[in-house]
């Protein structure tokens, strides 16, 4: 029987959805940088590396993976509202790009940071627009009340200062307004805002080197397999459409789970199958620690039994990891065929936003991806799903 759980990649994919972004950006001056907290797996970074996109960073760790993967210091960029003295000096020394800013106290300690370095560095502004998402709250960051982005109150104090910020070079915009995004309307209406800030960004910085538009496109979670690469020409066809900036101004893009989101699935064991009056429960060996989205956000990821025939009988299973937490479940009445102990579960989508947030909680281990060589017959097993 096999180990269980891992996480499987399907490499594939993953080129396919990477060579399908750089057709649709082809001949315009749009630019991606891979948000690397999505999945920091080394495999799948250096996969993106190779297809030479960039990187969105927003810790020092992910500063160095980037690297590790071969993504040069010149297409890295750090972000991130609570960026430490030692991730400043560690990213500075390391000369990325950009530091894309969240508060003018940040700048003026980057720009601090900076002058004991003796270089100038460059900052993107990352304002909240209040734009909506129509996504989950706990991932919608660019409305007032989040805690990301300046706010138009900063935004004055550092339109103010700017001047005796010597070592700061106010080169970009950046923006964010959240994560799995399904409706284009929020980013149409996140240009609507770019388009009436611009000018006054203009206005005081001089010239607008470069515009980030941030990530949050989303996947298809109820059809992993038939949606399994998302629609990129709508999404970046909004910005052409509506974006009021010249050619010359380079846009960049920080896709995450759009990128990776489809091509993992997290397979696991049914340990025990347990009845209660009232429901059946599929005790998993997989749990909140390698799949935190569903106690989380309630989020929903498709369930499959593994290799299953399509005539058998289907019926209700509360499907539950081991986890000494009631929100330690991936779903209640999921129609599923009738399971037994050592069935092989499939939890698909799980590319972005599962290996990267695993825990530690119960003295749990990271558990191995594949495909790699240490497990072949794991692979195999996967490959064929
Ligand atoms: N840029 C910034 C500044 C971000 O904060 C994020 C994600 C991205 C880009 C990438 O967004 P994406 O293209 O992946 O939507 N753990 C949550 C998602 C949190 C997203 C955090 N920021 C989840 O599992 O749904």
């Amino acid at each position: 029987m096999e180990s269980t759980p891992y996480y499987f990649y399907d490499y594939d994919l993953l080129n396919a959805t990477l060579d399908l972004v750089q057709e649709e950006t082809k001949g315009s001056n749009f630019h991606v940088y891979y948000a690397i907290k999505a999945n920091n797996n080394k495999k799948i970074v250096k996969t993106i590396a190779e297809k030479k996109f960039g990187a969105d960073c927003v810790s020092g760790a992910e500063i160095q993976f980037a690297l590790e993967a071969g993504i040069p210091n010149s297409k890295i960029v750090f972000a991130g509202v609570g960026k430490t003295d030692e991730e400043i000096r560690f990213a500075i020394g390391m000369n990325i790009a950009a530091f894309n800013c969240e508060s003018f106290e940040e700048i003026e300690v980057i720009n601090e940071i900076a002058q004991e370095f003796g270089r100038t560095v460059n900052v993107a502004l990352r304002l909240n627009p209040n734009v909506n998402a129509y996504t989950h709250e706990k991932i919608t960051t660019g409305l007032n009340e989040n805690k990301f982005g300046i706010s138009p109150y900063e935004y004055e104090e550092i339109k103010n200062a700017h001047t005796s910020l010597t070592n700061v070079s106010f080169v970009g915009l950046h923006f964010h307004i959240g994560s799995q995004i399904t409706e284009m309307k929020a980013f149409k209406n996140l240009c609507f805002r770019i388009n009436a800030l611009k000018d006054d960004f203009i206005a005081t910085f001089g010239k607008l080197q470069y515009l980030n538009v941030g990530g949050g496109l989303g996947i298809d979670y109820n059809n992993p397999v038939e949606n399994s690469i998302p629609d990129f020409k709508s999404y970046f066809r909004v910005f052409k459409d509506h974006l009021n900036i010249g050619m010359d101004v380079p846009v960049y893009f920080e896709l995450g789970r759009s990128l990776v989101g489809q091509c993992g699935t997290l397979f696991t064991k049914v340990l025990y199958v347990k009845r209660s009056e009232q429901k059946q429960f599929a005790v998993l060996d997989a749990g909140m620690t390698e799949l935190l989205r569903p106690a989380m956000y309630g989020a929903q990821h498709k369930i499959e039994k593994y290799n299953a025939s399509s005539n058998e009988l289907l019926a209700p299973y509360d499907v539950v990891g081991p986890i000494c937490e009631s929100s330690d479940s991936f779903g209640e009445n999921v129609l599923l065929p009738k399971l037994k102990r050592g069935d092989l579960i499939a939890i698909r989508s799980c590319g972005a936003y599962a290996e990267s947030m695993s825990l530690r909680y119960n003295g749990r281990e990271a558990i191995p991806s594949y495909p790699s060589a240490v497990n072949a017959t794991a692979f195999k097993v996967a490959k064929t799903a």
